[in-house]
């Protein structure tokens, strides 16, 4: 099987042909009937009725670099991240800032009507050293508060009124629900979050202020993001929204009724919840980290990229229906689900292909290396059908 981006008379896949995928300019569409609906051949189509569909993208794609990979995130989805171009590392990298590719980012998402998500204020990785080093040793707490507060001054205040959604803080808490030790936590002290998040409200008044993280499904970590949501709201400090982190796997934890706890238990303080950064691992592993703790690596063995030559039609299954059941549970929970954003468009462009092992072949995302649609898109797209017709029981726990 060759990876290499397939020319479009190679983009068909089953009943609904990429073509249709693609949108109307793309030929030939021979399998597809004409007066198919959006609902019928587009993720963000399909769910209108219940949240929008996002999708991360790299600044090849949405700076036009790879066409036909544009081409199809425009036609299939009404809501982007930009994977890295927003966060510190790429917009503010030494003193002063670097807003070309992010300004482009937001255009392409404002032109094509897509509701954009700025990923990320404040994190502990994907960022520099700079903002904690003072003129003799370490900064100080206010120096450090004086240059967050400038951060978010002038990254969340450009896009107000064209970011919807910012994730202000990513990726406070352990899995323990203890406060992650990093550099932020280290120099401004527990209280960072609560800075961070006012100084988002008030460089931002109209972008929806999120706290995302991973593993939001363990109860440890579900119940300190709970109490930090309950700690902001109490102090009259701005929150509106959860992310959690969908970084999944096809088989073991977390189970569907996890998942729903956690959104419930969002759901009883007020905000909405995201469902953020989605995509399932279909690759085994052999260490006990679940989630996508970014620093965390493995060593690459044979055994552990099985797929090389391709993704077996049993794996591709158990991987749609997985993909499937979470849509089911997703949809059950719309009144407060807000949105379902895939971290990557399609298997070539995951991170999942180089984390936490180099250089594995996955398949994580519901198009293939030749953007052609999985049976994941189509177990996906099928819940929506049933849905809308009223029949989306979900399985049995
Ligand atoms: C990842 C990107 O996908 C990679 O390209 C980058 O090298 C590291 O970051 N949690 C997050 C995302 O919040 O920003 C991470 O994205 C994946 C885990």
């Amino acid at each position: 099987m060759s990876f290499e981006r397939s020319s479009l008379r190679h983009l068909r896949g089953g009943v609904v042909s990429c073509c249709l995928l693609l949108g109307a300019a793309c030929a030939p569409r021979e399998t597809s009937s004409p007066d198919a609906s959006d609902e019928d051949t587009t993720l963000k189509g399909a769910y209108a009725e219940y949240f929008k569909v996002g999708v991360a993208l790299p600044a090849m794609i949405f700076m036009g670099g790879d066409r036909a990979a544009q081409k199809l995130a425009k036609a299939q989805f009404n809501r982007i991240t930009a994977e890295n171009e927003m966060k510190w590392a790429s917009v503010h990298p030494g003193s002063s800032f670097s807003f070309e590719t992010s300004d482009a980012f937001v255009r392409f998402g404002q032109r094509n009507g897509m509701e954009v998500h700025g990923h990320c204020l404040v994190w502990h990785t994907n960022q520099p050293g700079w903002p904690f080093q003072g003129n003799r040793g370490p900064a100080t707490r206010d120096e450090v508060l004086a240059r967050l507060k400038k951060h978010i001054d002038r990254v969340a205040g450009r896009y107000d009124g064209k970011v919807a959604y910012w994730d202000v803080v990513n990726e406070a808490l352990e899995d323990d629900g203890a406060m992650r030790r990093s550099p932020w936590y280290n120099t401004i002290g527990p209280d960072y979050v609560e800075q961070a998040f006012k100084m988002a409200a008030a460089a931002a008044p109209t972008a929806k202020l999120v706290y995302n993280d991973y593993n939001m499904w363990m109860p440890p970590k579900r119940d300190a993001a709970v109490a930090l949501v309950q700690r902001l709201q109490s102090q009259g400090i701005r929150i509106d929204a959860v992310g959690m982190q969908g970084h999944y796997r096809t088989a073991g934890e977390p189970s569907l009724q996890q998942v729903e706890e956690a959104i419930l238990a969002f759901k009883a303080t007020g905000v909405e919840v995201l469902i953020t950064e989605f995509d399932i691992d279909p690759l085994p592993y052999a260490w006990d980290k679940l989630g996508a703790d970014v620093n965390f690596t493995v060593q690459q063995r044979e055994e552990l990229d099985p797929y090389v030559r391709g993704f077996p039609p049993e794996a591709e299954a158990a991987h749609a229906k997985r993909y499937a059941d979470l849509f089911r549970l997703f949809v059950k929970h719309s009144d407060v689900v807000q949105s379902v954003t895939f971290w990557g468009l399609s298997d070539d462009f995951s991170w999942l292909n180089t984390w936490p092992i180099q250089g594995r072949t996955n398949y994580p995302l519901l198009f293939d290396r030749g953007l052609r649609p999985k049976k994941a898109w189509f177990a996906v797209m099928n819940v929506a059908r049933e849905c809308r017709a009223g029949r989306c029981e979900l399985p049995e726990p």
